[in-house]
């Protein structure tokens, strides 16, 4: 028996969301106006399953500091034969504020070009072309993401943010943020914090309010999963942006390392490196395991200096973030006591590549999950990639005395039965149809 449901949406460039839907089961839709006929093409998506410690999307892509270039390009033509269940894009998407509003490539480093500029230009048609770029991935799979700092975009007004925010819808307010600036939700048996950190990150403020509350109520036997993403990383032994947001650490690492958060997926750099398991710089089998993988491929160069490296540890007047305050430390133990940056390839960091790529994990069962990260040259060799780990979650080993509100990472009673089968139902789906002006969706049941 068929049934069949039908949305009428005005779009241009737009995200759509669907309700009622079941979970992993195929979804066949057009978008386009039916009385001309101008119809877009059909188009499949299969919905993730329901929160479970037995079931998970069979490939999720991480993606990071995209644009849109050649190297793009092979990062998605890599990430299409993977055929991911889903994608996490952690911020950096289009870089159309590195294109002049003619068209033309800005200044790598506008404030350097311009210092009394009060805006910076941003070529908007880039974000629809952007779009049209990565239709044929997310018209299939599921893309989450979250803010990195080229979506910030400042305009007049005080105005930021605002091609992002009206372009890629986020569950904000089922997950009970209230903020496009932060959210979560569950994929099969992974529970995902997507943090902002360009959006007041102080242990005083609403988004770590949030993110307490979102915590407490995870039940971890549902999702024994937890994975966390934000834009620019806590860890990275790279010259570029090194501890750049060490402030929203410092804000935020305990917490997260209370809750037991598995992993950890940032961008920024624009190179590849993995992270053993660490706390406070400190290496901890309870820690995270914190993986960068801002190497998709934009305008900008890639990164390949290290700070660790003789003359490329950076000055207290580098990086200073977009968003926040400057809390650069000297080292107060181990290895690099006394110093800002380390003598050798700090012992937190257990692997650094400087080449384009994108990273899929695939999540077995509650215990073990594959991590690989594949390189953009090694798109024609089928087994080969830049690094390939299992993450091993043991959370007999990490049993945490000192939470708070009564939860319990393992023992879960977060959400109700009923609550979390909803949000599941509800499959966030961002899609980029270009040049339509009404859009008919339709969804059959079987
Ligand atoms: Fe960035």
């Amino acid at each position: 028996m068929t049934t069949q449901k039908s949305f009428i949406i005005i779009c241009w460039s737009f995200s759509f969301f669907l309700a009622g839907l079941e979970p992993g089961t195929k979804y066949f839709y057009k978008c386009g106006d039916s009385s001309i006929p101008a119809m877009s093409e059909e188009h499949v998506f299969e919905t993730l399953p329901l929160p479970s410690p037995n079931a998970y999307p069979h490939r999720i892509a991480i993606i990071g500091d995209l644009g849109l270039t050649s190297n793009s390009s092979t990062t998605i033509d890599h990430v299409i034969v993977n055929d991911p269940s889903m994608i996490l894009m952690v911020g950096d998407l289009t870089y159309a504020n590195q294109y002049l509003t003619t068209g033309e490539k800005g200044a790598p480093c506008y404030s350097c070009a311009f210092p009394d500029a009060p805006i910076r230009e941003t070529y908007q048609p880039r974000w629809d072309g952007w779009g049209r770029f990565m239709e044929p991935l997310i018209s299939s799979s599921p893309m989450m993401v979250i803010e990195g700092n080229h979506e910030i975009e400042p305009q007049v007004s005080g105005i930021t943010f605002k091609s992002y925010l009206t372009r890629y819808a986020v569950p904000s307010e089922e997950s009970g943020s209230n903020s496009n600036f932060y959210y979560s939700f569950d994929a099969g048996g992974i529970h995902f914090v997507m943090l902002g950190a360009y959006v007041d990150y102080n242990s005083t403020g609403a988004q770590y309010s949030w993110l307490k509350q979102d915590l407490n109520q995870v039940d971890r036997a549902k999702t024994p999963w937890l994975v966390a993403a934000w834009h620019p990383p806590w860890y990275n032994s790279y010259s570029s942006h090194y501890q750049e947001f060490e402030c929203m650490r410092q804000e935020m690492e305990a917490l997260l390392y209370q809750y037991r958060v598995d992993i950890v997926f940032s961008g920024h750099v624009h190179a590849y490196e993995r992270m053993n398991r660490v706390y406070n710089y400190t290496l901890d089998p309870c820690g995270p395991v914190y993986i960068t993988v801002g190497d998709g491929g934009n305008i900008e160069k890639v990164d390949v200096d290290h700070a660790d490296e003789p003359g490329n540890c950076p000055s207290a007047g580098d990086n200073i973030p977009e968003f926040g305050g400057v809390c650069h430390i000297n080292f107060s133990s181990g290895p690099a006591e006394g110093k800002f940056c380390w003598d050798k390839q700090p012992e937190w960091s257990a692997f650094r590549e400087s080449s384009f790529g994108h990273g899929i994990l695939e999540v077995v069962n509650s215990t073990y999950a594959l991590w690989t990260w594949h390189r953009n040259q090694d798109i024609y060799k089928d087994d080969s990639h830049g690094d390939q780990i299992y993450v091993v979650r043991q959370p007999e080993l990490c049993i945490s005395s000192t939470l708070e509100g009564g939860g319990k990472p393992e023992d879960g009673g977060g959400l109700t039965n009923e609550a979390a089968d909803l949000l599941a139902r509800w499959t966030w789906f961002a899609a980029s149809i270009e040049m339509l002006t009404v859009a008919v969706i339709w969804t059959s049941f079987y």
